[in-house]
């Protein structure tokens, strides 16, 4: 599968007034294409850290930079991409199987990541050459 076809930039709907802003993530198909189980966030990163380096075999997400910005590089052992977060209305959508690493976090940076499943270490290939052996991509140097 393409890697164009196993991520997606979602914009959320944002209630904007004067009183300040308001942005909805609606579970369960709407904005969100999953039903969520589970939430966490990230933060008291900094520009020198990089955190994920794993894949899930189940685990779809939805990262939102809720404050602050970062940068997410998704990579399906053909192709790689990298898309900064820097917007508490955008959200970014991964599919299962896609090897990630978050990395450059302003120092004001909240990573939010809503995932479609509870947690379970067995679910994640942390080692990148195994994730190349199971999506059948040759070594990249
Ligand atoms: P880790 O997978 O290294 O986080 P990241 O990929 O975002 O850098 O997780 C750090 C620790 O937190 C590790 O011991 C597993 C634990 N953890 C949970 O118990 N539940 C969770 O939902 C997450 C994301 C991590």
């Amino acid at each position: 599968m393409k890697l164009k076809e196993q991520y997606e930039i979602l914009n959320f709907k944002d209630f904007g007034d004067n009183r300040g802003d308001l942005v909805v993530v609606e579970g369960s198909g709407q904005d969100i294409p999953f039903v969520m189980k589970r939430i966490f966030y990230i933060y008291g990163s900094d520009d020198e850290v990089v955190r994920g380096c794993h894949a899930n075999l189940n685990s779809e997400f939805v990262m939102i930079n809720v404050c602050g910005t970062s940068k997410v590089k998704v990579d399906n052992g053909s192709e790689t991409e990298v898309i900064e977060l820097n917007r508490p209305r955008m959200g970014l959508y991964l599919k299962q199987m896609l090897w990630k690493e978050m990395y450059d976090f302003s120092s004001d940076s909240i990573l939010l990541v809503i995932a479609s499943e509870h947690y379970d270490e067995h679910e994640y290939i942390r080692d990148y050459q195994a994730y190349l052996n199971m999506v059948g991509a040759e070594k990249k140097d």
